[in-house]
């Protein structure tokens, strides 16, 4: 069936309108644009998330408790176990990063940004040092997977290209680009973005696992005898990548599938997801469609109910993500303005829907002061100056802690050339290095 036909077939063929007018080259790009979306989905999907809410009252929804993994007895064994694994080269590091950052007002890929750090280091900086100081130290190259999206891709590159990859074995790198979804407008009809583009979106973090199987970087992975995936979000200065052991902790737990870090709610209207037992199955439910009842319900003694924040740090198994290349998760859908059109619709896949699929999952508490410091907003909370405050307390702790003096009006910003999380310091340490891997700052 020619293009026209099959455009017609699915109330789309306004796509077409004007294409005498378009060069070749032109049209071969808006034919190949068209040719990447499925239709009939998307149709589907607007006329399902135009009539349905997300959460259904006949959902039946309950915590989903946790402790904190620092105060498990069995916390030394699994980072000794963590690190075997990364001595075995069975694990791999997995960065979504196809967002676009827009809340930050920024226009670059969200990685490259410099959060006002006194080393200038972007967050994609501090995240390669991590993993170069974890592998120097299990003499083993962390195979590390960065999922952009069309809209950042090829910046994203020249980023790493320009810092020389940060140090790290150029073979050991894998960037990828997710797919899109076309925008539709308040009627269900697909938008351009000019004469020969369609209004193409990322198609949300839960394109990952499609897009790490239709890579051919799941394969890769595979070849290299990984067994353990640690896929994480790009905005978080303190995430401990790889951390070892996080890894030790899901390889010790015979049936899980899956493991996710979570910290306590700062209070209950925090923009986080919150894990929740739902219909049976471990899910998250974003802040956005948690009912109001629900985040504002409490236990006896007024603590949060539903506490358990999702800081989009998750580790899978591999045979989870052999299994996810092929599961369809459920879209979400949210309405915006797309090139101009207003209430368009958007459809995107989470990541975390994986969870209910894969049915057994353990979550890891951890505590926000040591692994939680997003990046999302130009001001206030969740911003470069409270993630810059919090690196900079955590690392006066670590000197604190290792008996070093410090000078109680600055915080530290501490290289992860030279410490991964807290260890290898001291007050010879200190003296030889400020200044250079170890910097003072006004907070
Ligand atoms: C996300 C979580 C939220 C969690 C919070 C913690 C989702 C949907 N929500 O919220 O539950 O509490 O982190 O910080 O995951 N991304 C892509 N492709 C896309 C869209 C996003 O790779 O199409 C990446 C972003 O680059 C980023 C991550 O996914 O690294 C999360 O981004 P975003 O969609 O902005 O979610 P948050 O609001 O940060």
């Amino acid at each position: 069936m020619d293009l026209k036909n099959s455009l017609l077939q699915v109330g789309q063929d306004h796509l077409l309108e004007n294409i005498d007018s378009l060069s070749e080259a032109e049209r071969l790009q808006l034919e190949k644009e068209i040719a990447s979306q499925d239709f009939h989905l998307l149709n589907q999907l607007f006329k399902e998330h135009s009539s349905k809410p997300i959460i259904s009252t006949d959902d039946e929804i309950l915590p989903l408790t946790f402790d904190l993994a620092e105060n498990n007895i069995k916390q030394d064994m699994w980072e000794e176990t963590g690190f075997l694994l990364l001595e075995q080269g069975q694990v791999a590091a997995f960065l979504v990063a196809g967002g676009q950052g827009s809340r930050l007002g920024f226009e670059g890929p969200k990685g490259a940004y410099d959060i006002g750090l006194p080393s200038g280091k972007s967050l994609f900086q501090i995240q390669a040092e991590r993993i170069s100081n974890l592998s120097a130290r299990a003499g083993h190259p962390i195979p590390w997977c960065i999922m952009t999206s069309p809209l950042n891709h090829e910046d994203t590159i020249t980023h790493f290209e320009d810092h020389h990859f940060f140090g790290l074995p150029r073979d050991s790198i894998r960037f990828f680009s997710q797919g899109t979804m076309c925008a539709l407008d308040p009627n269900g009809k697909a938008i351009k973005s000019s004469k020969e583009h369609l209004a193409l979106v990322p198609d949300g973090n839960g394109g990952c696992f499609r897009a790490l199987a239709q890579s051919g970087t799941l394969a890769w992975l595979i070849e290299k005898g990984v067994r353990y995936v640690f896929l994480y979000s790009v905005d978080n200065v303190l995430v401990k990548v790889a951390d070892p052991a996080f890894v030790g902790a899901l390889a010790s737990d015979g049936r899980a599938l899956s493991s996710s870090k979570v910290v306590r709610k700062k209070h209950p209207q925090e923009k986080v997801g919150v894990f929740v037992i739902k219909n049976k199955k471990p899910s998250v439910i974003e802040y956005s469609d948690l009912p109001e009842d629900l985040r504002s319900e409490t236990y006896p003694d007024g603590s949060p109910l539903y506490d358990g924040a999702n800081i989009a740090i998750h580790l899978f198994r591999i045979d989870a993500l052999k299994k996810l290349q092929n599961t369809p998760l459920p879209w979400h859908s949210a309405k915006k303005t797309v090139f101009g059109v207003n209430n368009a619709w958007k459809f995107e896949q989470f990541l975390f829907d994986a969870f209910p699929l894969l049915g057994s999952m353990t979550l890891y508490g951890v505590s926000r002061e040591d692994e939680f410091a997003p990046v999302k907003n130009a001001d206030g909370d969740d911003s470069p100056k409270s993630a810059r405050v919090m690196l900079g307390s955590l690392h006066k702790y670590w000197l604190e802690r290792a008996g070093v003096s410090v000078d109680p009006r600055k915080l530290y910003e501490i290289s992860p050339t030279i410490s991964y999380s807290g260890e290898s310091l001291s007050q010879t340490v200190f003296d030889r290095e400020l200044g250079k891997n170890i910097l003072a700052f006004d907070p």
